[in-house]
């Protein structure tokens, strides 16, 4: 997909989503995928990558450093074995963060790697300091400067590391890190996001040996080198959920094929205390509703607590739920950038602090000139658009295209009127 600053979506709110939708592949499993094929002696084969602008970038990305890419309907088909360069290109790195994750790959096949501080969405800091601990405990050295950091990892060593946070990209990091290095690393409290799990399925069948992802510890046992694959990464349990919501809050009813309903479970479970119908058979989800909304509090956590990725999508749906919800954001600390967007469009939604929200319910929306502040938040908007009375205009939908496969299709697919509208630069 490529990048249009100026486009908008146009949603007229009033139209019950019906029909059928077929989830996309998961957006945070596919790019620490992309980005761990580089340590690859061989071809890398991803099935069914997504268009979305951050796939886009790391495509980018890799190729500067010299990856040939090819795309195969929509399969991607990497080739990292000229790959010269170690130093990722700094404008391109700040288009995404997930450019952070290159550093564990970067690492263990030059052992030395050059990272400037990543950028992406505005929800917070988003440090890298866990990143660093865990490497300098394998004996990595780092190094401050100007504009980032650089690793050195002649002398490291598999060991054992602590997360004190249980970081996606920290422990994404340290496995992709640690699988070249002779003998047992250990992770403690790392995180067991699915995506994560998925990374060290594909690494696995790379040829890697890692085993405990998904629980309390990792363990990765070094091997010599990683082999080419053919992989197809996991469904993307966040399209899927907003997917969820977006029906729950038109008062419609969809199927979802690949719904990720196992990984879904928080969700589904919040879904169905508000009075929203889900029936789920081999992973196909069925979602309506008929009644009113009751109120429900949301907690977001580390996985397999409620992710914060759909906080900002269940924001609008809360709105429309009896009396008041509260939520509270556990994961980053400013995710809630879209509240003042969303109240412009007749939320009534108070800010405790920036981790605390008091959504009033029976509030009804209506349509307005908003801005995407952040991909799930802009997400959030178009969903608070499909309720709202009368049109919905969202800008900078360049946020919500870094993880959604083209937003307004899968939902003017399922009966919302929805456009986008493209327009250039003046
Ligand atoms: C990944 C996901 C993102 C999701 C998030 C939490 C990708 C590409 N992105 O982001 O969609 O919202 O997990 O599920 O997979 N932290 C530190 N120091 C660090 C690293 C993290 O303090 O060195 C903090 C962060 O500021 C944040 C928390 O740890 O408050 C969790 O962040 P992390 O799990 O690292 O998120 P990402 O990997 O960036």
């Amino acid at each position: 997909m490529n990048y249009n600053f100026f486009d908008k979506l146009e949603i007229v709110g009033g139209n019950k989503l019906f029909g059928t939708f077929k989830n996309q592949t998961s957006k945070n499993a596919v790019l620490p995928i992309m980005s761990a094929s580089i340590m690859s002696s061989g071809v890398v084969k991803i099935n069914q990558v997504p268009d979305i602008v951050d796939v886009t970038n790391m495509k980018k990305i890799l190729r500067k450093l010299g990856v040939k890419i090819k795309k195969q309907k929509n399969d991607l088909i990497l080739d990292p074995r000229e790959i010269k360069n170690f130093k990722v290109d700094e404008n391109l790195s700040k288009t995404m963060r997930s450019s952070i994750f290159l550093l564990g790959a970067l690492l263990s096949k030059f052992k030395v790697a050059n990272i400037t501080l990543p950028g992406g969405c505005t929800i917070g800091a988003r440090p890298i300091d866990l990143h660093i601990e865990a490497l300098k405990k394998l004996n990595v050295l780092v190094t401050e400067h100007e504009k980032g950091f650089s690793f050195d990892a002649t002398h490291a060593r598999a060991g054992k590391v602590k997360l004190k946070i249980p970081s996606v990209g920290a422990t994404e990091n340290v496995v992709q890190f640690a699988i070249t290095l002779s003998g047992k690393t250990t992770i403690y409290n790392p995180a067991r996001e699915p995506e994560v799990v998925d990374l060290c399925n594909f690494l696995n069948a790379m040829g890697a040996k890692i085993v405990g992802a998904g629980t309390k510890k990792i363990t990765i046992y070094g091997v010599d080198s990683l082999n080419g694959a053919q992989y197809k990464p996991i469904k993307d349990r966040i399209v899927a959920g907003t997917i969820m919501v977006a029906t729950a809050i038109t008062k419609g009813s969809v199927t979802i094929i690949d719904g990720c309903a196992k990984e879904n479970k928080s969700l589904i479970k919040i879904l169905s205390s508000m009075g929203c119908q889900i029936d789920i058979k081999n992973d196909i989800i069925n979602v309506s509703r008929e009644g009113e909304l009751k109120n429900t509090n949301i907690v977001t956590g580390y996985f397999p607590k409620f992710p914060t990725d759909l906080q900002s999508i269940m924001l609008p749906l809360l709105c429309l739920a009896e009396v008041e919800s509260k939520v509270k954001e556990k994961v980053f600390e400013n995710r809630f950038l879209m509240v003042k967007e969303l109240n412009r469009m007749g939320a009534n939604i108070t800010l405790f602090d920036a981790q605390t929200a008091l959504v009033r319910g029976s509030t009804a929306l209506r349509g307005r000139t908003v801005k995407a502040t952040d991909l799930r938040g802009g997400a959030g908007l178009v969903v608070a658009g499909l309720v709202a009375k009368g049109k919905t205009i969202v800008s900078d939908v360049h946020y919500i295209d870094r993880g959604y496969d083209h937003i307004e299709n899968m939902l003017f697919s399922l009966g919302a009127d929805i456009r986008r509208v493209c327009q250039k630069q003046k």
